[in-house]
């Protein structure tokens, strides 16, 4: 398909805290990189982003901080916005889903969707604060977890032994905002049916998008696919969001996640009066950049209510990033386990490149990556300052040098093999670059600049123009050798400019100052050219392009992330970060455990089982009952699993067992162990079973 528009989109960060590099590297950078690349091509792009400003985490963190969600949110937009653009993060517009426009762009959605019936209307018994007047999220209800006992476990999952739970299995329920006791409540709320959109989402991805889409995205909607979509509410009980457009619903908000995704659309409102070519005709390639954590948004629920309401276009690709963790460990806002990019800017005034630089080079396209500050440092003094920037420099210090401060002619009859091979090399990088960026390999994309730049940086000490100089007797003929290496290196130079500009726009600026060139030489089409730079014409002095990174700056961070961090504890208070917890089953990462001795350890009798039976217990929709094989017994064990697997498909699977824990009542049945399993991000659960089949019993250390 040829296209002839891009929406690009970047999540609509919760207005909640500030912009955490981890927000950069998975779904601002590249998608930036993307940008400026289709800009440079003089595609027609438009690129659209804003605050995320409804949700509960808002409401909490103002109820927490004793202000309005407004007052919360105004802070915070600033300031995301801010940083946003001291990084160069060149969204068209950054916009809000406070404003009226979104407000109305919201609400005439909904009220398409219910014109049309679209949605189903049911009544359901919710939890509720009675202190707060507020219904609340499973992640927002605190009680002792019926598998460990612990007292801090959440509503929806127990952070301590990893269970899955509902409010319903917890002992003792009690509110997270006032620690009083909950009434059950009964509250209308208006469901999209994604259920019948089931067949379709189907076709669409598992058909359409499984070679084109990222394995890490296609995995993680096939898994959704396959285990059967529920129709999902999209109001709720709520003071903060946008009021839903009906009679009888007062006290009631669209869901945020019913919202936010429609903010793409008020936002390209507000920047275009033609914002209806870029949502609605099919020749508009829509690309949502986000973290891992959105997809099912971006990828079922969002494009099922497009279809719904119908004359949208669906995305062509989200290239979701998986995450980003900081010196080996999870980022969390709660513990403060962060690189915040208002303070990087501070403390790094003007070096916005390194850090995009760092963020780009290991992103994490397809796996989750590390950050850490060391690499931070041998990325930018190894990188960087010795490839890239030296290279240009000793360009241009050989130029001042040996050339007059000139553009030195080039003489084609003398020229080498070494200077063809560089000049193809040049055309080679151009082509590499484009095909890596067009498929969402950035970083694949950078390292060919910066290999572009060794090949420069060789070739400079191949020739060793200095040399040269040093034999008056040939002047002549040498200077004219001088002359072709500096002019095919200074054109070089052009050219990485060029190549180099969606990835570090601020370099290229420099670099077009030094070569007093216009910025329109960085359309793309001159990449691959050697006659940017025109013989005769002066330039100026070099700057150097990039800092050095010192041993003691460095350890100043790592020292700074590590004294302010919360250590993690049991018993914290929970500190809900992210309503998707709560509503898509997508965890947030579990926070780091304490270190344990190894006597700890030698405490759990972990052994290797064979699941016997299962059967699912009454009224409980997440426990299975389960006989497990122990080898010289059998066990029962009730484990919360039902909602991930039907019984017939695990029986005969060979599980581990935490043989000697404690025996405890679950629904009536006493369970006489517990489980393992493995959580990923999306909430999916993986048994954690012995690679091999080995004898029920066998002990695992
Ligand atoms: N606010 C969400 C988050 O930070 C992202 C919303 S993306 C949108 O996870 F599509 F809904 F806007
Ligand atoms: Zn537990």
């Amino acid at each position: 398909m040829d296209f002839k528009r891009y929406l690009i989109t970047s999540a609509l960060p919760y207005a909640n805290g500030p912009i955490h590099i981890g927000h950069l590297a998975g779904g601002y950078l590249p998608a930036d990189i993307y940008v400026r690349y289709l800009r440079a091509q003089k595609r027609d792009v438009k690129f659209i982003s804003g605050s995320d400003e409804h949700g509960v985490p808002i409401t909490i963190r103002a109820m927490r901080e004793g202000i309005t969600p407004q007052q919360v949110v105004d802070k915070y937009h600033e300031m995301m916005k801010d940083s946003f653009a001291k990084m160069g993060i060149s969204f068209d517009i950054y916009s809000r889903t406070s404003s009226v426009t979104h407000r109305d762009t919201s609400q005439a959605f909904f009220s398409k969707l219910y014109n049309d019936g679209v949605f189903e209307e049911k009544e359901s018994e919710q939890y509720y604060d009675e202190e707060h007047d507020v219904f609340l999220a499973d992640r927002y209800i605190i009680g002792t977890c019926p598998v460990c006992g612990n007292p801090n476990a959440y509503g929806d999952q127990c952070e301590r032994c990893g269970s899955t739970l509902s409010p319903e299995i917890l002992i003792n329920p009690h509110s997270a905002l006032s620690h009083s006791k909950l009434v059950k409540k009964l509250t209308k709320h208006w469901y999209f049916p994604l259920n019948k959109y089931e067949d379709w989402l189907k076709e669409w991805i598992v058909e359409g998008k499984k070679n084109e889409w990222k394995p890490n995205v296609y995995g993680q909607c096939k898994s959704w696919l396959d285990s059967g979509l529920q129709p999902r509410a999209m109001t709720r009980d709520s003071n903060w969001g946008v009021p839903v457009p009906l009679p009888d619903a007062k006290g009631k908000v669209l869901y945020v996640w019913f919202d936010a995704p429609i903010g793409y659309i008020s936002a390209t409102k507000e920047l275009t009066n033609q914002w209806a070519d870029y949502w609605c005709k099919e020749d508009t390639k829509l690309v949502h950049f986000i973290g891992k954590d959105n997809i099912v948004f971006h990828c079922i629920i969002f494009p099922a209510m497009l279809k719904a309401h119908g004359g949208f276009v669906l995305p062509d690709n989200v290239p979701a990033n998986e995450f980003l963790n900081i010196e080996g460990e999870k980022v969390s806002t709660s513990r403060n386990w962060a690189v915040w990019v208002h303070e990087y800017l501070e403390d790094f005034p003007e070096q916005q490149d390194l850090l995009r630089y760092v963020l780009c080079a290991n992103a994490p396209e397809t796996k989750d990556n590390d950050f850490t500050w060391k690499d931070f440092q041998d990325r930018v003094n190894g990188e960087l300052v010795s490839i890239f920037g030296n290279f240009v420099n000793r360009a241009f210090v050989l130029m001042h040098k040996l050339c007059k401060g000139k553009v030195p002619r080039l003489h084609n009859e003398l020229l080498t093999d070494r200077d063809k091979e560089l000049i193809a090399a040049i055309g080679n990088a151009k082509t590499l670059v484009e095909s890596n960026i067009e498929n969402y390999k950035f970083r694949d994309g950078l390292f060919e600049v910066i290999d572009l730049a060794r090949k420069g940086n060789k070739y400079l000490q191949d020739c060793a123009p200095w040399s040269l100089a040093k034999t008056p007797e040939l002047q002549v003929e040498n200077q004219m050798q001088i002359d072709n290496c500096l002019h095919i290196c200074l054109q070089l130079t052009a050219n990485l400019s060029i190549l180099i500009n969606p990835f570090l726009p601020f370099t290229a600026q420099k670099m077009i100052y030094m070569m007093k060139v216009v910025e329109r030489m960085l359309d793309w089409e001159n990449a691959g050219r050697m006659n940017l730079l025109n013989a005769g014409y002066p330039l100026r002095a070099p700057e150097l392009l990039f800092r050095k990174i010192e041993d003691a700056e460095i350890a100043l961070q790592v020292e700074k992330l590590k004294g302010r961090a919360i250590k993690p504890t049991q018993d914290v208070e929970p500190t809900p970060e992210k309503e998707v917890a709560a509503l898509a089953e997508t965890k947030p990462a579990a926070p780091a455990k304490d270190t344990i001795t190894f006597d700890d350890f030698a405490k759990i009798d972990l052994r290797a089982g064979t699941i016997l039976t299962a059967e699912k217990v009454e009224k409980a929709d997440k426990l299975l009952k389960l006989t497990v094989d122990m080898g010289t017994e059998h066990r029962t064990i009730v484990s919360g699993i039902a909602m991930h697997f039907a019984p017939e498909d695990i029986v005969g699977k060979q599980v581990t067992v935490v043989a000697n824990l404690a025996p405890r009542k679950m629904r009536g049945i006493e369970s006489q162990g517990m489980i393992l399993m493995a959580e990923n991000a999306a909430g999916k659960l993986i048994f954690v079973s012995p690679a091999e089949h080995t004898d029920a019993g066998s002990e695992v250390k």
